[in-house]
This record gives C-alpha cells, structure tokens and sequence, in this order.
C-alpha cells in the first residue's frame, strides 16, 4: 500500500516536471510568429516611395517589417539618408546586413530584431510600411504618440482607414498598380488657443476653438464677442494656417492665420489685404489648459 501511494507521489512529480520542461522548451524554441508574411515591394515602387516622401540625407528612414532590407538600403545608397530596418524574423535580418554590405552602405544602416510594434521609433524622420490593414491601424496610435509632427508615413498597398492621406499614387506594375500612401504626423492643436494683438485701435483680444480628426481641423474665432467658423484650415506637421473673417484687420475680408505649433503655444503670421496694402501682425497663442 505504501509503496504503491510512493509510486503515485513519483509518477505524478515526473510528470509535472516534464510538463513544466514542455512549456519552457516550446516558449523559448518559438519566438512570437510574424504578423504578415515577407512580400518584397518591387525596386521600382520602392523608389518611388522614398520620392514620395521627400527623403534626403537629412532623414532617418524606419522600415517597419523590413524584409531583405531593400527599403532602408535603397533610402540610403541612393538618397542619402540612414536607414534603420526591423524585423522579427531572424533570417530577413541576416538577408538585409549581407545585402546592405554588398550595397556598401552598411555603416549607414542598421538591422534590429524585433517585433516592429515594440520597437522605438521616436528618431525616425520618415516611416515605411508594408504590412496589412489591421496592422496599420494597430499601428497608428504608436505612429501618432511616438513620432514628431512633420514625420513622414509611407504605406504600400494598404491605407489608415479614416486617418485619410494626405496623398497617394498609383505605380505600374507588371500585372496591377501598386497604390501608394503618403501621410505627415500632425501636431496636436485640439482645444481652445487665447491670444491678444495691438493694433493701432487698441487691444484685440482672440479666442479660437478647434476641433481635429488627425489632420483635419475646424472650428471658431471669436474677437471681441463676434465669433466666425474659420475657413481653408490646414494642419501639416506642425504648420497650422486658417483664415477668418474677424477683428479690425477684416474690414476688407478675410485674414489669413498662419502659425507654428510648438506644444501648448502657436506663433505667427496674421495678414490682410486691404486694397494695395497690406496690414501684417504677430500673434503667439497659448493653448488654454485649465479646459
Ligand atoms: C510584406 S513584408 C515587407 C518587406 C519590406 N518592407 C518590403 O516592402 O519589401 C513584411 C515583413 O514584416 C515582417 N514582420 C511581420 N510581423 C512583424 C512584427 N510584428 N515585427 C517586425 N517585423 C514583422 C515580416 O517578417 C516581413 O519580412
């Protein structure tokens, strides 16, 4: 009786620790799956993204799923920038740092192994995708927390859904169109902004509330207790222009607003025409917290 209770207690830690071996052996023998399998963009769309998105030597270019590596070797060999490539997957990563020593730009471009959606990104000046819808929108609120205003997205194929680009093209392929979307990371400018200019009647006092769906913006001006929809807004990175119909400059029409955002403050340019001249002021916002 005893020896069989003792044969029991045996058989069961066996067993535990050979089930405990399992799951350690299967989790360290298997890293996380990649999200989407490698499809290779063609060099000639490859090249007209890095066109599309401006690149020069000035820019860091991220290859979020960096495949052979032909993005980040392409931005570097033939625009001159840095190029870093991620990748989860071990043997695309060994692929892309032979290709780009063959390309002899391996001191300017750097391979990481690493699941792209915990990678660092705040350096890159532009961004490269080519993944899959889903993925795009997983994305997004990592490209638009981390990134700088004015950071350049390039997606082959596959779109943001509502965040809408800012513009896109169709490349010829040899049985389709490869379609192409470019976007620029806006700055956050929601909420209410206060600020006042002397004109030569006196103080003039501005509150502007605005409204923002990534980078389309609306919303009011007020002077002096008129309050007009603003009108043309625009929101590139950083660069925020509207126009309005208010204070004392508008007496001969709209007045064109056109700033800077850093933070909670916008800095600029506020203009009219009034017939052959022109009545120019500064104006710094701040944006209102106690909201
Ligand atoms: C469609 S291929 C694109 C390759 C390259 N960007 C190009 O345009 O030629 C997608 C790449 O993403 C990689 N990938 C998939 N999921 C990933 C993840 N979570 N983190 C990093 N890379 C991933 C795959 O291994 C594959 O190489």
């Amino acid at each position: 009786m005893k020896a069989s209770k003792l044969h029991l207690r045996w058989v069961l830690g066996l067993s535990l620790t050979l089930a405990i071996t399992v799951v350690v052996v299967i989790g360290q023998a298997q890293p996380r799956k990649p999200d989407v399998h490698y499809v290779p963009t063609p060099y000639h769309v490859v090249a007209e993204m890095l066109r599309l998105a401006g690149v020069t030597p000035n820019d860091v270019v991220y290859d979020l799923g960096s495949g052979d590596g032909r993005v980040v070797i392409t931005a570097a060999k033939d625009f001159g920038a840095r190029g870093v490539g991620v990748d989860i997957d071990p043997q695309r990563i060994q692929e892309g740092r032979a290709n780009a020593r063959k390309a002899g730009v391996a001191d300017r471009v750097q391979f990481l192994q690493q699941d792209l959606f915990e990678t660092d990104i705040r350096e890159a000046t532009v961004i490269t995708l080519y993944l899959l819808p889903k993925l795009n929108v997983q994305l997004r609120p990592k490209l638009l927390g981390e990134l700088r205003p004015g950071t350049r997205v390039v997606s082959h194929t596959f779109t943001m859904e509502d965040w809408h680009p800012d513009k896109e093209l169709r490349v010829p392929g040899s049985s389709s169109d490869h379609a192409v979307y470019y976007w620029v990371v806006p700055a956050d400018v929601a909420g209410i902004w206060r600020w006042s200019v002397l004109t030569p009647t006196g103080e003039e006092r501005y509150r502007l509330r605005l409204h923002q769906r990534f980078q389309e913006v609306d919303g009011t001006l007020s002077a002096d207790g008129a309050e007009v929809p603003i009108a043309n807004a625009t929101l590139t990175g950083d660069h925020l222009r509207f126009s309005a119909a208010i204070g004392t400059l508008a007496r001969q029409g709209l007045v064109a607003f056109a700033g800077r955002v850093i933070g909670d403050t916008i800095q600029g340019r506020m203009t009219a025409h009034s017939g052959v001249s022109l009545a120019q002021h500064d104006w710094m916002a701040h944006r209102d917290t106690a909201q």
